[in-house]
């Protein structure tokens, strides 16, 4: 089967509040396939098919070691039949690959699915749309496709906007989604019906990600709720590592028997705050809330190591992902 003939993902229930009143079910985007996973296949699917078309046989791509778009551009290039290079953030990783590869389970799948890096110093890594840069890449890997970090352009978003199905359209009121470049939100808010909100639950700290998601939507039915809960990008606290142990631990059914793992960095964030909304009355009363489950899950093994070396509690239902 081709990676991108998906079907809808389904619908799970989360969790009811308010007598059952208010609804939250979570989209399993991440169960579309195993390595290129949520919201990165909706966001490679027409990059990748734009990459055929225009006779490219490289996609060169850009990322931090656990990053989530590295590893699905991996194995999407891998299975579509490219040649893949990672830009990485980090030049010390370069120093002594083998030792690298050991300790990071991203670059180490990446790697055996044939991706090639060019490890680069934060400074580099900064400027790596600038002239300067893109020439030493050029010089280096000639005409290749680019895929910007994070994947977002503008045929993620027409990707991202083949999420939501008919039925999503009518019978939610709410959507909700996290947020890194802003990709996958704009592509919801652009698909969602009028009497639709979106929540848009940003991993980042600052007040900028209204104005990127704006970048490539006309719509206004959306809300950002910007990280200013946990400390920023990627940090997390010992309450958030619990909420999503408990999560898992009630998601586990005999009709979901493998239950609803999340990811600390985004989807976990956007259900802690959810749940926090629904708690303080923000959202009240008969709604229907849909949270898009954008997948991740591969980051949980490095997150979980890094909290352990600080002594801090960990995700236990990783041995059950
Ligand atoms: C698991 C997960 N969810 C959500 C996002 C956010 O997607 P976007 O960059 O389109 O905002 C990312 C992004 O990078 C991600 O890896």
């Amino acid at each position: 089967m081709n990676l991108f003939d998906v079907t809808n993902a389904v619908n799970q229930s989360f969790k009811d509040y308010n007598d059952g009143k208010t609804r939250v079910d979570i989209k399993r985007e991440d169960l579309l396939h195993e390595l290129v996973s949520g919201n990165k296949l909706r966001k490679l699917k027409y990059n990748i098919l734009e990459a055929q078309r225009q006779g490219h046989n490289t996609l060169l791509t850009y990322g931090g070691a656990f990053s989530n778009h590295i590893a699905a551009t991996a194995a999407a290039g891998n299975i579509c039949g490219f040649k893949t290079i990672g830009v990485i953030r980090g030049e010390e990783l370069g120093h002594n690959l083998e030792k690298t590869l050991g300790g990071n389970k991203t670059l180490s799948t990446a790697h055996a699915l044939g991706m090639q890096f060019k490890f680069v110093s934060r400074s580099n890594y900064r400027e790596k749309y600038d002239d300067k840069f893109q020439k030493v890449l050029n010089a280096e890997y000639g005409h290749v496709y680019h895929i910007p970090e994070g994947g977002t352009n503008h045929l993620a978003v027409k990707g991202t906007e083949e999420i939501l199905t008919v039925k999503d359209k009518d019978y939610y009121d709410y959507i909700c989604v996290a947020a890194g470049t802003g990709g996958t939100a704009a592509g919801i808010i652009n698909s969602t019906a009028p009497h639709q909100k979106v929540l848009v639950f940003s991993a980042l700290k600052g007040d900028f990600m209204f104005d990127e998601i704006a970048r490539y939507t006309h719509r206004e039915n959306f809300m950002v709720f910007d990280e200013n809960r946990f400390g920023g990008y990627a940090r997390s606290s010992d309450g958030l590592i619990k909420f999503m142990n408990g999560r898992f631990r009630e998601s586990v059914t005999s009709e979901n028997p493998k239950g609803i793992p999340l990811e600390p960095i985004y989807t976990g964030k956007m259900m802690y705050r959810l749940e926090h909304l629904v708690k303080t009355g923000v959202i009240s009363g008969e709604t229907r809330i849909l949270a898009i489950h954008t997948g991740g899950l591969q980051s949980v093994t490095g997150y979980n190591a890094m909290l352990e070396k600080k002594g801090k509690i960990t995700l236990d239902y990783i041995n059950e992902i």
